[in-house]
């Protein structure tokens, strides 16, 4: 059998498809992003560098498998060349068919979307991945709200947005052309050793394709870290200049990908991503959806994963608090194959430190069913509507009982150094009528139970009021049968 790969394994090529040509990517290390690949090597300009944190969408490609024709929009600054590996890339400059603009691009000139034009490529990037799904599903002009959600990771500093949404509105009007029309040939990616690095050398990149052989690498590379969508760690790379010597991608392992049923749970792997979730008729019972709508933009959505946002320990990620509500475990895996399961509370230890030890993974989370269709609420409080981390996140659960509560679980997220049930007022809620009194005193037990920091996002003080009014709106609305806020729902009128 073949070894793991080593410091003296050369690796690669990286193999892609850019704009329907194979590109081999040679001599590249580990740590490059797609971004700096496409403009510092081969100088594909179009593709603009803004912020290199996913936060303004210059940089948006579209992406998509290799026997695959419906794209999907990405943030290359973020996005590390290995993990498009086998995969299809169009950029701005693949747009054009023979010296014609593609239907966007002339939707964009003839709506006045562009002034200084430095977000332009990025807003038709995204604008084109919404046009293809509309042709997918029969050619149709999409709703308003359609385009704004598709545009939401796209900032314009001169032009202002109501053009560009106009552009939206009038793309499909114009004589209909598809983008990744043709499947790709496979790229050489089918017969890869894939315990082998992708990228080889002081730095590597590997990119195996089973649980198995993912821990046979870790097993050797003690020191790896992981990588899904990279949404949290290829900032890292980008913002703080860091050099992962050895990283492994977990992105091409298919069943580490899926949403099931088991055994009374209903079980999510943990390289699920956020898009995969939208939608999901498991979970169609629940708000999720409204709050996935507002977790990062499109682009953040389509790489971002479940197991990403547990692993990186933030106290302000959004699905830990919801995963508490629901009663949820994480299942950890070690490199021997031994499997540990614990309730999402319990596996975040202090800032930023979870129980994954080296060698360790997240293989999945396990939402027991009867407590995932048990009525609950999810608010989010962000600067901004769209695209922005929260101040404060919380989830609640509750079953009542002629009008006692029988079961409840309160979790919050940017309240305390980890996200953190608030067990005080859950205890003061238990077996209690749910009368207006009762509810005053379990919030204002969350003065006691949490110490919140003041930070940039808000102020210790702001954090415990609203803290104590999103219970309070909860608790209220879940004993009185009220249907969920519309801004829960995501819903908003953008107009
Ligand atoms: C513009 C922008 C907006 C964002 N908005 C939000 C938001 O609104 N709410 C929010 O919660 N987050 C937000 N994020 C953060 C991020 O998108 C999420 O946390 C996402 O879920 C991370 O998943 P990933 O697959 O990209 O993780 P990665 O970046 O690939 O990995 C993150 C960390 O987890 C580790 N890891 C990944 N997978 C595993 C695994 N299976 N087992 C063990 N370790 C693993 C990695 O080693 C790394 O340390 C935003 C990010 C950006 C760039
Ligand atoms: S450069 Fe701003 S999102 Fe990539
Ligand atoms: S046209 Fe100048 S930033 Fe959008």
């Amino acid at each position: 059998m073949p070894r793991c790969g080593t410091a003296k394994s050369r690796g690669g090529p990286v193999e892609f498809y850019l704009n329907g040509e194979l590109q081999q990517c040679t001599g590249v290390d580990a740590n490059m992003t797609l971004l700096r690949y496409l403009r510092e090597r081969l100088g594909k300009v179009g593709t603009k560098e803004g912020c290199a944190s996913g936060d303004c969408g210059a940089c948006t490609v579209l992406i998509a498998d290799a026997d695959d024709t419906s794209p999907q929009a990405i943030n290359s600054c973020i996005c590390l060349l290995g993990s498009v590996q086998g995969r299809q890339v169009l950029t701005v400059e693949g747009l054009e068919q023979d010296g014609e603009l593609h239907p966007v691009q002339q939707a964009m000139v003839d709506c006045h979307g562009s002034q200084c034009g430095f977000c332009t490529p990025g807003f038709v990037m995204s604008l084109a991945g919404l046009y293809q799904r509309s042709l997918a599903q029969g050619g149709e002009t999409p709703g308003r709200h359609a385009i704004t959600d598709c545009i939401a990771g796209n900032l314009c500093r001169c032009t202002g947005y109501r053009p560009i949404v106009e552009a939206g509105q009038r793309m499909l009007t114009y004589p209909q052309r598809g983008i990744f029309n043709e499947p790709a040939t496979q790229t050489g990616a089918p017969d890869r050793d894939d315990r082998q690095p992708l990228v080889g050398g002081a730095q590597r990149y590997y990119q195996p394709r089973s649980r198995s052989n993912l821990r046979a690498i870790l097993a050797v590379e003690p020191g790896a870290t992981l990588v899904a969508g990279g949404t949290d760690l290829a900032l890292e790379i980008t913002q703080r200049y860091r050099e992962f010597e050895v990283l492994v991608d977990i992105s091409a392992i298919d069943s580490l990908a899926t949403i099931g049923e088991e055994d009374g749970y209903i079980r999510i792997g943990a390289g699920v991503r956020y898009h995969q979730l939208m939608g999901h008729p498991l979970l169609a019972s629940t708000p999720l959806d409204g709050l996935l709508a507002r977790l990062g933009s499109e682009q953040v959505r389509n790489r971002g994963t479940i197991g990403g946002n547990l692993a990186n320990g933030s106290p302000i990620a959004d699905m830990p608090p919801v995963l508490m509500a629901w009663g949820a475990d994480v299942e950890v895996v070690n490199t021997l194959g031994e499997r540990t399961r614990y309730p999402v509370e319990d596996f975040y230890l202090d800032y930023r430190q979870t129980r994954l030890q080296a060698g360790d993974y997240i293989e999945a989370v396990y939402i027991p069913m009867h407590l995932s269709r048990a009525p609950h609420r999810f608010y989010k409080l962000s600067k901004r509507f769209e695209d922005d981390i929260s101040s404060v996140m919380c989830a609640v659960s509750m079953t009542l009982d002629g009008g006692y509560v029988l079961g409840v679980r309160i979790a919050y997220g940017g309240m305390a150094a980890v996200p953190r049930r608030a067990s005080a007022a859950e205890q003061q809620l238990l077996g209690a009528q749910l009368t207006d009194a009762v509810i005053d005193n379990a919030c204002t037990s969350l003065d006691n139970e949490f110490q919140p920091l003041s930070d940039v996002r808000a102020s210790a003080v702001y954090r415990l009021d609203m803290a104590a009014a999103l219970l309070r709106r909860a608790l209220r609305a879940l004993r009185d049968g009220d249907a969920p806020d519309v801004f829960e729902l995501g819903e908003v009128s953008h107009a």
